[in-house]
């Protein structure tokens, strides 16, 4: 992990104050297709490069030390995608989940998944499982990437409530025990704390049922920054952004 000063200067002369930066930043990674169709490219060439960008901004978060990064890759909704675009994206992170496994435990991170990974070719479904377990076994990792994967914000609590309706049903629950830290442990999210930050490039200025529990309390910052062009410099900007903001939490 690289050494670094307690300040440093982000993109537009900022200091940023490497004390008090977000202990998980989760970002929706917008604007592929936009960003394709502006150089006349198909919007596979979009995803090629917002992947590479992913690679760029995941490092970049670990070398400053934050914890966990949450990433959007494909949501319930992106199977309405045509055939080749869906395929494209599949064999994007198949190739990116190949070079994770090779660099985890020299690069010091794992990897986990928030999503229904039932629904994913079979192939794709046991690398993820591969990479999980690798993940877990890395010692003294310091730095989680979670990577949204047939992943609906919805659908991960209609899921964690069968699971715990059918604890209900065995007697290993009980209704009055239920708050909302012991529903939390039937989410994907589970053992992760809540995001600080959610980041959506690209313009558009909704959630998209991207994490809806999680973020209750999330700072949110929204650029125009087509996804492949986010860079690290972008990114120190919204970390500087995030350092002005009062966080009350309910409180006054
Ligand atoms: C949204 O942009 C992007 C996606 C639905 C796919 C994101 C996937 C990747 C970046 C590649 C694989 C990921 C990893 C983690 C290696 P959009 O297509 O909706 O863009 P548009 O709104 O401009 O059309």
């Amino acid at each position: 992990m690289a050494f670094w000063h307690k300040k440093q200067k982000s993109a537009e002369g900022e200091s940023l104050d490497l004390t008090r930066l977000p202990g998980h930043i989760a970002i929706i990674m917008d604007g592929n297709g936009r960003w394709a169709k502006k150089r006349g490219l198909p919007r596979t060439a979009g995803h090629a490069a917002g992947a590479e960008t992913f690679r760029t901004i995941a490092y970049h978060c670990r070398d400053l030390g934050i914890p966990y990064l949450t990433v959007y890759a494909f949501s319930t909704e992106n199977w309405k995608r045509p055939v080749e675009e869906v395929s494209t994206i599949m064999d994007l992170l198949h190739k990116y989940l190949l070079e994770a496994l090779e660099k985890m435990e020299r690069d010091g991170f794992c990897i986990k998944f928030f999503g229904d990974l039932s629904a994913l070719p079979l192939e794709l479904r046991d690398l993820c499982l591969e990479t999980e377990q690798t993940g877990a076994a890395v010692s003294g990792a310091k730095y989680q990437i979670n990577v949204c994967l047939n992943y609906g914000g919805r659908d991960e609590i209609l899921r964690a409530a069968r699971t715990w309706a059918q604890e209900i049903l065995a007697g290993h629950q009980k209704i009055e025990d239920l708050t909302e830290e012991v529903f939390s442990r039937y989410l994907d999210s589970r053992g992760v704390p809540d995001p600080d930050l959610i980041i959506r490039p690209s313009g558009e200025l909704r959630l998209s049922n991207f994490l809806p529990w999680q973020s209750a309390y999330a700072e949110f910052y929204f650029t125009d920054v087509l996804w492949p062009d986010f860079s690290p410099a972008v990114l120190d900007t919204a970390l500087a952004d995030f350092q002005r903001r009062q966080r009350r939490f309910g409180g006054v």
